[in-house]
């Protein structure tokens, strides 16, 4: 019998990625054969990262993984998983208030199509204290974000900085 390839996609703001993010990664990139990683360019938040600087960030990092995929999607999530034909979706679990969230976000997904499944990882609690807008708002404030977020993301943000000055 011909073996199936499990496939699984991993979307996300990620603006920017957090060391959080990179747990739930590379956990889910040793479940399934094969990952892809895409960033959400419609979102409702307040964007930091353009959706280039945040997909040119994923490839650097992962550049040593041959099963992960980076890409970027527009629209519904679930239009993205008909297109790709993947119908599992992998959400990284921190808190309480994450669950809410994110059980109101796998049942609406589940509605608009019956063959998605979300897979839920639990974040190591190394990194449960972590957010992309924690990174952000350190940032901001020339705070020291080095031992939250993987070095591609901080030295995109370094180069940010030097540009915004130099304007
Ligand atoms: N460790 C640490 N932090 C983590 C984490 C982990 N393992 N996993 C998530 N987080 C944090 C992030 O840092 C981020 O923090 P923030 O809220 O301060 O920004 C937050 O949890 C979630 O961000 P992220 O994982 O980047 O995902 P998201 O919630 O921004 O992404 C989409 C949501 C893109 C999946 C969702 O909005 C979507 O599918 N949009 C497309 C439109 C659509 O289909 N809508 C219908 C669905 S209801």
């Amino acid at each position: 019998m011909e073996k199936k390839i499990k496939i699984a996609i991993y979307p996300g703001s990620f603006d920017p990625i957090t060391n959080g993010h990179v747990d739930i990664i590379n956990r889910a990139s040793n479940l399934f054969d094969k990952l892809i990683i895409t960033v959400a360019s419609n979102n409702t938040k307040k964007a930091l990262l353009s959706i280039d600087r945040r997909v040119d960030i994923l490839n650097k990092t992962f550049s040593n993984k041959a099963n992960i995929e980076i890409d970027y999607f527009n629209g519904l999530l679930v239009d993205y998983a008909i297109r790709k034909n993947v119908f599992t979706i992998v959400r990284g679990l921190r808190t309480l208030s994450d669950f809410e969230y994110e059980f109101r976000m796998a049942i609406i997904n589940r509605n608009l199509d019956k063959r998605i499944e979300t897979i839920f990882l639990m974040t190591d609690e190394k990194y449960s204290h972590i957010s992309s807008s924690s990174i952000k708002e350190i940032y901001n404030l020339n705070g020291d974000i080095n031992q939250f977020v993987p070095k591609t993301v901080s030295k995109t943000l370094c180069n940010l900085k030097n540009e915004k000055n130099n304007k």
